[in-house]
């Protein structure tokens, strides 16, 4: 049977105290409601709709590249009402899959044992059971076992509460079954709303099949309603990634203290992370590279036996094997070093190439530069390559030795096996081989006497 997937969606989540919707909050870098979409994609659905309503626009924006169907729901009435707004849009003969947008890390797994464990006539209830179900509804059995009802936190009476089993609120169901149904349901319960769950004693008067299917874990139906359960998912998550990449043989010093975020990861053999290691975006790692502690990279291509050290930043490049970085370097995008290349300490590097074995080992800023081979960059150098209008280009060439606390002010060349002294200001190109000097002479006085002794 084809599928449909109805993704709830419209509450506000007041208790995020943002000004933004609840369901467009990160997990793992990616907005909570475009990760239920991705896993509901997976079911591959004829149709994902979102019932949205508080900020509608600003989640339509958000998500405006996705195949979705919108639907509003101006009045947030209950779960029973939000499926009610979106079920005209399913053809009688789908089954319908209802998930939370605020539920993000359901798996699709999960979602492959309800429909497999599910006959096709029938109603299935993801359940799970939780030491403290405080807030959730409660799987009602009967004597037999059977799944009779659902009763929500609010309207429970004592013993109902001393239940553990709990709705998670993901439920599948026929569209047909569905579109008798919800229009029938009352809100004549404590919140006067009107309860998705209350399908399940009209199943269970129709003779229809209704089953408790057990979600893979319970974490991956924990919903998001404030920082701390986002902090906790989010922190779950992050584990589980850093274990698998451990099982696919990365070495991670500690994976409580690893983050990985919206990334596509590719990892060679061999790889250690350091703690506190951040990942973003696409970052391919090539084998025995070593990432020191509070790396920070995104969108990185990083060759064999790369060493990144502690306390960088790179974001955008390409760095070649056995190229050192750090600690404490700051590499900006469009930033490409050769092989074997080094940047040390405090320096930083924009929209540069630096060349085969060339080195810019202490506080220097390169930007729009492009240093050749074996290029000795001393401490203090500095590439003027703006104007307060224009970006212009440094080029030195293969051996050229650059002394320390030395400004380049572009558009400049520098020839091969050229030496700049130390402490000069370069404005003009320089010759191979020569040595440029660009700093006033030296004046020593004789008998100079200090102010303090005068
Ligand atoms: C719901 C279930 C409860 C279950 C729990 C699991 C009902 C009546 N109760 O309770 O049995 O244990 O989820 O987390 O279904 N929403 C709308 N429109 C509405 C109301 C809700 O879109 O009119 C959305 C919310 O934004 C949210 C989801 O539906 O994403 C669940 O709503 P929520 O208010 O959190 O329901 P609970 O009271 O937690
Ligand atoms: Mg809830």
């Amino acid at each position: 049977m084809d599928i449909s997937v109805i993704v709830l969606a419209a509450g506000k989540g007041t208790r995020m105290l943002s000004d933004m919707p609840k369901v467009l909050h990160p997990i793992g870098g990616r907005p909570m409601l475009q990760r239920v979409i991705d896993t509901a994609n997976q079911l591959s659905p004829k149709l994902v709709q979102v019932v949205c309503g508080f900020a509608s626009e600003k989640l339509q924006a958000a998500l405006s590249d996705q195949h979705i169907g919108w639907v509003e729901q101006s009045e947030q009435l209950g779960t029973a009402h939000a499926v009610l707004q979106a079920i005209p849009n399913c053809a009688d003969d789908q089954r319908v899959i209802i998930l939370y947008g605020d539920v993000p890390l359901i798996s699709e797994a999960t979602l492959t044992n309800l429909l497999n464990n599910v006959p096709n006539d029938g109603v299935g209830v993801v359940v799970t059971k939780l030491t403290n179900p405080t807030g959730f509804g409660r799987i009602i059995r009967d004597e037999q076992g059977h799944l009779v009802g659902i009763v929500e936190e609010k309207d429970a009476d004592a013993k109902t509460k001393g239940i553990c089993e709990v709705n998670t609120g993901i439920i599948v169901a026929n569209a047909a079954d569905l579109k008798r149904w919800l229009p029938a349901i009352k809100n004549d319960n404590r919140q006067q709303e009107y309860y998705l769950p209350d399908i399940i004693p009209m199943a269970v008067a129709e003779n229809k099949p209704v089953h408790g299917v057990s979600a893979c874990c319970s974490m991956e139906v924990m919903g998001v309603n404030n920082r701390v359960q986002q902090a906790e998912l989010e922190r779950y998550f992050q584990y589980q990634q850093a274990l698998k990449l451990c099982e696919q043989g990365a070495h991670i010093y500690d994976p409580a203290r690893f983050d990985l975020r919206n990334a596509k990861l590719t990892l060679g053999k061999d790889i250690s992370f350091d703690i506190n290691v951040i990942l973003e975006g696409e970052v391919t790692l090539g084998n025995g590279c070593k990432i020191g502690a509070n790396v920070h990279l995104r969108n990185v291509t990083l060759s064999d036996n790369v060493e990144i050290k502690a306390n960088s930043i790179i974001e955008h490049a390409n760095i070649e094997s056995g190229a050192v970085v750090g600690p404490f370097a700051r590499i900006r995008p469009g930033t490409t070093l050769k092989a074997n290349a080094k940047v040390g300490n405090f320096v930083e590097v924009k929209n540069s190439t630096l060349g085969q074995g060339s080195k810019a080992n202490h506080l220097t800023y390169l930007g729009d530069a492009e240093i050749h081979e074996n290029v000795n960059i001393g401490a203090g150098t500095i590439t003027c390559n703006y104007d307060g209008k224009n970006k212009s280009k440094t080029i030195i060439k293969n051996r050229v030795f650059v002394g320390s606390n030395t400004a380049l002010v572009a558009p400049i060349t520098i020839e091969e096996d050229a030496t700049v002294a130390a402490g000069s200001t370069i404005t003009e190109k320089v010759n191979a081989r020569q040595l440029a000097l660009a700093r006033s002479k030296q004046v020593n006085i004789d008998n100079w006497i200090p102010p303090k002794d005068r």
